[in-house]
């Protein structure tokens, strides 16, 4: 079935500096109380959670979890592939390289889902590290993430690239929540507070009327294709603003392979260059998992039908008889009849 989409955004590449770290005490029962805790509470909602252990030669976690067993978790490593989607994950690592590593494999996984709420347990966690580690978060889109210090005071950090009209774009700050067992913060609030108002949405389109015009190379008349309308008519009411490149070449198709990798214009989305793109493609299976996308005017889901019966073929001398069909015109003359005998009747 062929549809016009427009694509949002999705995955980068995880760029992460060599940070190496010693390894860190035994006897974590605070900090597995409060992972148990954090998973009983904020991952029972949706399908499983997927536990990626980065850090294969410590179970002492995974027997604390197994113990409770409040939820349903898949044990998984980093490059693994599965055919579940999950709606949360639980991921430990011994540092902070060591899951920039790891990461870079989950996000070649098909079925990665950054939208899913993100645990992050990371054994040696230093201060400046934490900026390492969540402006790789930033540039994959997780939001939905809680970065958890592997001791046993447990600090707890997160940030929110949607405040201070961030756009999803650059944060402010990390925001440390204190020691784990103490916060009672909620640890994945609704972070889109201001929405995306204010912000300039990069929209790549190509020239291809009437779908998407370039103003540029049209003499008079209409300056604005379909596809654009429709987003004008998205984005106006929430002051969200969009500058458009005319730069994407609709003849050539995206292909994804089975690691995620992408080839084609939708590559601009990957890579970070553009927010939203127009365009036609068949929506197969690699296609629905690795982007967003809003289905436009031409999909076969929103469609009315009107099935009308074919008449029977009949010879041409039967057309006037027929209009004298003795079943409604004789009813509706008799009852016209019996109408004017009256004497208020119709005349
Ligand atoms: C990280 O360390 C490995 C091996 O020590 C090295 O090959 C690689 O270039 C380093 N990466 C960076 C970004 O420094
Ligand atoms: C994690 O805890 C250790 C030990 O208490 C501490 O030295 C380190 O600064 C903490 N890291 C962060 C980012 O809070
Ligand atoms: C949004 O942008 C307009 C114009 O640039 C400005 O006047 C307004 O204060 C901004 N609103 C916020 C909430 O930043």
């Amino acid at each position: 079935m062929l549809v016009r989409v427009l694509f949002a955004a999705l995955f980068l590449n995880c760029k992460c500096a060599n940070i190496t770290i010693g390894r860190n005490q035994r006897g974590h029962q605070n900090l597995i109380k409060c992972i148990t805790s954090t998973i009983k509470e904020y991952f029972t909602t949706g399908s499983s959670v997927a536990y990626v252990d980065m850090n294969p030669d410590d179970d002492e976690l995974l027997r604390g979890l197994h113990s409770t067993a409040t939820v349903p978790l898949v044990l998984r490593l980093p490059t693994a592939r599965l055919p579940v989607s999950n709606s949360g994950y639980l991921i430990t690592a011994r540092t902070v390289e060591a899951f920039c590593n790891g990461f870079k494999d989950m996000l070649r996984d098909f079925k990665w889902n950054p939208s899913a709420r993100i645990l992050i347990v990371i054994k040696s966690l230093k201060q400046f590290e934490l900026k390492t580690i969540f402006d790789v978060l930033l540039k994959q889109h997780v939001i939905n993430v809680v970065v958890v210090n592997g001791t046993d005071d447990a600090l707890l950090y997160t940030y929110n690239p949607f405040d201070h009209y961030g756009c999803g774009r650059n944060y402010k700050h990390v925001e440390a929540l204190g020691p784990c067992l103490q916060t009672d913060t909620n640890l994945f609030p609704n972070k889109l507070v201001t929405g995306l108002r204010n912000c300039t949405l990069r929209a790549s389109v190509p020239h291809r009327p009437p779908f998407a015009i370039n103003p540029a190379r049209v003499k008079k008349g209409t300056k604005m294709g379909a596809e654009q309308y429709a987003l004008q008519l998205i984005t106006e009411p929430e002051e969200i603003k969009v500058k458009y490149t005319y730069d994407f070449d609709f003849e050539t198709y995206t292909t994804i392979t089975p690691d995620s990798e992408i080839d084609g214009p939708l590559d601009k989305l990957n890579k970070g260059e553009a927010d939203v793109m127009f365009g036609s493609a068949m929506v197969v299976l690699s296609r629905i998992e690795a982007f967003t996308f809003i289905t436009g005017y031409l999909d076969v889901n929103d469609e009315i039908l009107f099935l009308v019966k074919r008449s029977e073929n009949v010879p041409a001398w039967k057309v006037l008889y027929l209009v004298f069909q003795p079943s409604f015109s004789w009813i509706s003359l008799n009852i016209r009849f019996l109408l004017a005998d009256q004497p208020n009747g119709p005349k």
